[in-house]
């Protein structure tokens, strides 16, 4: 999306974001006099000529942009700002919020960089009326006082047949990127299990809402629950997952005794050694059967994954390497820079498979009865990549779900005492 950020237009943003993100209507008394409506073909034309003389970026032709909003009105929205409120007729329109409203295979396009978003073709958008798979947003110019036009044009992305599809952008300025940080857009967009850097990612598919095929695509290896709504054909492929509560814990506990207690013989204590409060817990599943497990332990410039454990029957078929790669994406999204982990000897072809390499010079070791060595692997903090400064109600949102609103930001609506 292309951006163009007046001081006042990203001030509005930070503000609002910090206290209602993107998705909360809000900031209406700032939009008293605008007006949000489908603007006429000649309108569109001179909001786009407007918007190339502010954007250092090439856009669309105007001819393109036309008929994106002549398939589908919904995707090009004009903001104008009236004298005064009992205006029948709004000014001419200086502000514009347009989108392209993806088919699935849209979105597949878009995020593997063989959709052309300055000439988009037909068959990756849906009509008016019909749900989009998700919504790009494509270019945004609305200064200063026009800027909060926004939240009017959020309003019409709560209509029903646009609630809960998920927002994606790609800034192509600084400012820009500012801007959908404001907003609460998280950096990067999961697809198919790999990280589109260069995208930002707007989530309102959680709880239930949105496509849940998509929403499952959408989903970063550790926060990967599937595709919920599947009823009829149970879902055969593994997702992992952060634990979060003490059902999925017991699960985990399930997994490593059947593996290390019983296969392993490994005796009571040494398997539970009193470091399971001190670290995350990644569940592995298959439909609803839980089939492998892991533990990461946070130490000061690594993460240490450890108690890999795949139940028997579900072996060889990539789990343990889905439970190591969602490890390995949850460091990355912590931003930490190593992962470590002791690899049982026999076993180490399964790490080096995995990018760890043996740490050199280092003697063998054994403990509970297996030979072990050390092995590491060096990582690149992911985009957007948690740090200070992230925001302090991101901070908090459930570890691993940092790119949507947490528990304790809805709680935020209420006042505080
Ligand atoms: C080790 C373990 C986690 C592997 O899980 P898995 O789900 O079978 O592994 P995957 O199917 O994801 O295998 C990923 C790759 O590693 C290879 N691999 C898996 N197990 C291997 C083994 N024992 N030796 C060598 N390579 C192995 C696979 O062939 C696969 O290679 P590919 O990508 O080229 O096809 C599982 O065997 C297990 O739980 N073992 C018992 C507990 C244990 O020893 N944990 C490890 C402690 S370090």
């Amino acid at each position: 999306m292309n951006v163009h950020k007046p001081v006042s237009a990203s001030s509005f943003a930070r503000r609002r974001a910090s206290i209602h993100p993107l998705d909360h209507t809000g900031g209406h008394a700032l939009c008293a006099r605008l007006s949000v409506f489908m603007p006429t073909a000649g309108q569109i034309a001179r909001l786009m000529d407007r918007a190339r003389e502010a954007i250092p970026v090439p856009l669309a032709a105007n001819q393109t942009v036309q008929r994106v909003a002549a398939a589908n009105p919904d995707a090009f929205w004009a903001i104008a700002r009236r004298k005064q409120r009992a205006d029948i007729e709004p000014p001419e329109p200086r502000g514009l919020v347009a989108m392209l409203m993806l088919t699935a295979e849209g979105v597949d396009a878009l995020l593997c960089g063989r959709l052309d978003a300055r000439n988009p073709p037909h068959r990756f958008l849906v009509g008016q009326h019909e749900r989009p798979a998700a919504i790009y947003g494509w270019l945004i110019h609305a200064r200063g006082s026009l800027a909060p036009g926004l939240s009017l044009v959020m309003d019409k992305l709560q209509a029903p047949l646009y609630r809960g599809v998920d927002i994606l952008c790609r800034a192509s300025t600084k400012d820009g990127a500012a801007f959908f940080d404001a907003l609460g857009f998280s950096r990067g967009v999961w697809w198919d299990g790999e990280l589109r850097g260069e995208f930002r990612h707007y989530r309102r598919s959680h709880e239930g809402a949105g496509s849940s095929e998509i929403s499952a695509r959408l989903r970063a290896p550790f926060d990967d629950r599937g595709d919920r709504k599947r009823r009829n054909a149970p879902e055969r492929r593994a997702k992992a997952s952060i634990v979060h509560n003490f059902e999925e814990m017991q699960k985990v506990f399930a997994i490593r005794s059947a593996v290390y207690l019983e296969e392993q013989e490994c005796p009571f204590g040494e398997e539970f050694d009193g470091n399971d409060f001190s670290g995350s817990h990644l569940l592995a599943s298959i439909g609803d059967a839980p089939c492998g497990c892991a533990r990461l332990r946070y130490f000061g410039d690594f993460v240490k994954i450890e108690r890999l454990a795949v139940l028997r029957r579900n072996r060889h078929a990539g789990v343990g390497k889905k439970l190591v790669t969602a490890a390995v994406e949850f460091s990355r999204a912590k931003g930490y820079r190593r992962a470590y982990a002791h690899a049982r000897k026999s076993i180490l072809p399964f790490w080096l498979k995995l990018g760890f390499t043996q740490l050199a010079d280092a003697p063998s070791f054994s403990f509970s009865d297996y030979e072990y060595v050390e092995v590491i692997r060096e990582l690149e903090p992911a985009p957007g990549a948690l740090e200070l400064g992230a925001g302090p109600l991101v901070l908090i949102r459930p570890e691993g779900q940092w790119d949507r609103p947490g528990v304790l930001e809805r709680s935020a609506d209420r006042a505080a005492n």
